[in-house]
């Protein structure tokens, strides 16, 4: 790529980023996709504190391109991670979920690149006032915790990027090289991609949790618990329940007790397929096989490449 914003700031090959998620990106799959050129996240939010230092250490032994770690800024371990990242010596972190006053200027000054997550342009705005280096713009179509605005990334990434002057990254559906197109075609300079790397060989996802992606099909998934962190997961028996419950009109302390602890880890790690948390983005009906993260990199990219060549030929 001749001088793209996002390959620039990171120093990539491809302005492809792997997105942090909760157990499913270790250190596994972002040094695959680091490997192939594009950028690896280390997604840090399930992780206790001594599990996130071994997953950067192993990550820093199977690469030696730059990768990042993904902070939510939620998480109650929050000092120690920070702390983390910087002995290791990490260059490069992606926070969300939280404001992105509090950490930017302590990463800033440990020469660390700072990105934050927003769902919607006021929140945009924010974040360059906080000096982040780039953002990710996240539309309502994306697997995981979602805008209460509910703003497609058709709509959300163009308003980004006209209103602010620091580099923009696309997430929300993208999973191949048209939509990456599509991205750059509304300003973007780079996409952030989590549903297609959920089912790869590297990710850490449980095998029937993958193979529920691969089964799932346009309508399976639905935005839920709007009233406590609204969350995209595919419908199953638990979100059932969570239907239910909001019909009969369930206060925030009953939905907080419904979902109780480790919904995400019982369904995404341990396979639980009934009863866990099922956390991905409308773009599944598009997914239908496990392929290695290194293919998928290379596949995006180069019918990306194809598409931008081909539109480019409309013009006289
Ligand atoms: C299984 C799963 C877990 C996720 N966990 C996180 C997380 O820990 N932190 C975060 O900022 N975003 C998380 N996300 C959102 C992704 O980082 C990313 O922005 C989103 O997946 C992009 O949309 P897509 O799923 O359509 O590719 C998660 C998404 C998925 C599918």
């Amino acid at each position: 790529m001749k001088n793209n914003p996002i390959c620039t700031l990171f120093n990539i090959e491809k302005p492809i980023i792997q997105a942090g998620m909760i157990w499913c990106s270790g250190w596994r799959l972002a040094s695959a996709v680091s490997n192939a050129g594009g950028l690896g996240l280390i997604g840090s939010g399930s992780m206790y504190p001594d599990v996130l230092r071994e997953h950067i250490q192993k990550c820093k032994a199977a690469t030696n391109k730059p990768f990042g770690v993904n902070v939510p800024l939620l998480y109650p371990n929050i000092e120690d991670h920070i702390k983390i990242i910087i002995e290791e010596g990490v260059k490069i972190v992606f926070t969300s979920a939280g404001n992105p006053k509090t950490w930017t200027s302590h990463l800033k000054q440990h020469g660390i690149t700072v990105v934050h997550v927003v769902s919607a342009v006021k929140f945009a705005l924010k974040c360059q006032e906080a000096g982040v280096d780039a953002i990710v713009a996240e539309g309502f179509e994306a697997g995981g915790h979602n805008g209460r605005e509910e703003t497609t990334t058709m709509v959300l990434i163009p308003q980004v990027t006209e209103a602010v002057n620091i580099p923009v990254i696309a997430a929300g559906g993208i999973s191949n090289g048209k939509q990456m197109a599509a991205a750059f075609a509304l300003g973007a300079g780079g996409v952030q991609i989590g549903s297609r790397f959920v089912t790869t060989p590297e990710s850490s996802a449980h095998p029937n949790f993958k193979e529920s992606v691969i089964k799932a099909k346009e309508g399976d998934t639905q935005l839920t618990l709007k009233q406590l962190t609204p969350v995209r997961l595919i419908k199953n028996k638990f979100f059932n329940k969570v239907n239910e419950a909001e019909k009969k009109g369930a206060s925030t302390e009953d939905l907080q007790k419904l979902l109780g602890r480790a919904r995400a880890k019982k369904g995404m790690f341990e396979g639980d397929l009934d009863e866990g948390e099922l956390e991905i983005g409308q773009v599944s009906g598009m997914i239908n096989e496990i392929k290695p993260a290194k293919a998928i990199v290379e596949e995006i990219f180069s019918e990306f490449r194809t598409v931008m060549i081909n539109q480019s030929s409309f013009i006289e």
